[in-house]
């Protein structure tokens, strides 16, 4: 039998957990809580069965806006899941990368994400990119600024600036652009996920809330994108 051709980027918004803990009378930081277990499991099989790069969401710009309490409970859940992938991910072979402005979480968050970043640098397995405090605006905005200073600084001519150059200040520089992206929680948006990185993208919404998710969900992803004919724009 041929194999199946898996993505090499996968990307996922880990969407739902808010519904799946109100179906149950729980408060969201209780489907957060499962979410994040979720996210666990998938991390591992992925990087188990060679995806090459992962990227999840996991806060938006946006998800400030969001009630203190729950923004605050999201930050404590972030504390104690980058502690545990210190003490576990030493035996993983995965590299963690974080995408978005982490300059604006509290110390301890920082040193926690510094201290992931370092400690996995080196790894040679499966890239993971953590979005916290992530927008795809804001992210071309600040490739923008970047230009803007080196046009400014005269190292660039405002017409040597290319869509390479552009992808090459993204906090994604290096990396492939996802081959496909999922959403659970059956929203039909991107949410500004990858907006730059996404332009072919294959994009595949399930009806399923985040904590619910498996990894046999994530097999069935696996044969719709196998099953999908990418043209690039081509025939
Ligand atoms: C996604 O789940 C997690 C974050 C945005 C941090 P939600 O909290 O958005 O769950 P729903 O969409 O309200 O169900
Ligand atoms: C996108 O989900 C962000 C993350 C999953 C981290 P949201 O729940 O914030 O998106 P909207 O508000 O439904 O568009
Ligand atoms: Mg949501």
């Amino acid at each position: 039998m041929p194999q199946r051709v898996l993505p090499r980027h996968l990307g996922i918004i880990m969407d739902g957990n808010g519904r799946w803990a109100k179906k149950r009378g729980l408060p969201r930081s209780a489907g957060h809580v499962a979410g994040a277990k979720v996210f666990k499991t998938i991390v591992r099989y992925c990087s188990r069965i060679g995806i090459e790069y992962l990227t999840v969401y996991a806060f938006s710009t946006e998800n400030w806006k969001r009630p203190q309490e729950e923004v605050s409970s999201l930050m404590s859940l972030f504390k104690t899941y980058l502690r545990d992938a210190l003490d576990n991910f030493l035996s993983e072979n995965v590299k963690v990368r974080f995408l978005g402005d982490t300059s604006v979480f509290d110390p301890q968050l920082r040193e926690l994400i510094q201290k992931v970043t370092e400690v996995s640098a080196n790894r040679t397995g499966m890239v993971l990119n953590i979005a916290l405090n992530y927008g795809g605006r804001a992210e071309i905005a600040r490739a923008v600024q970047l230009l803007a200073k080196d046009v400014q600084n005269g190292l660039l001519k405002p017409e040597e600036i290319t869509e390479e150059l552009i992808s090459s200040k993204l906090y994604t520089a290096g990396q492939p652009d996802p081959d496909l992206i999922i959403r659970p929680s059956g929203e039909n948006r991107i949410s500004n996920f990858l907006l730059w990185q996404s332009a072919y993208s294959e994009y595949l919404v399930m009806d399923i809330l985040w904590p619910d998710f498996t990894t046999k969900d994530l097999e069935y992803a696996f044969d719709v994108y196998a099953s999908r004919n990418r043209r690039f724009g081509g025939v």
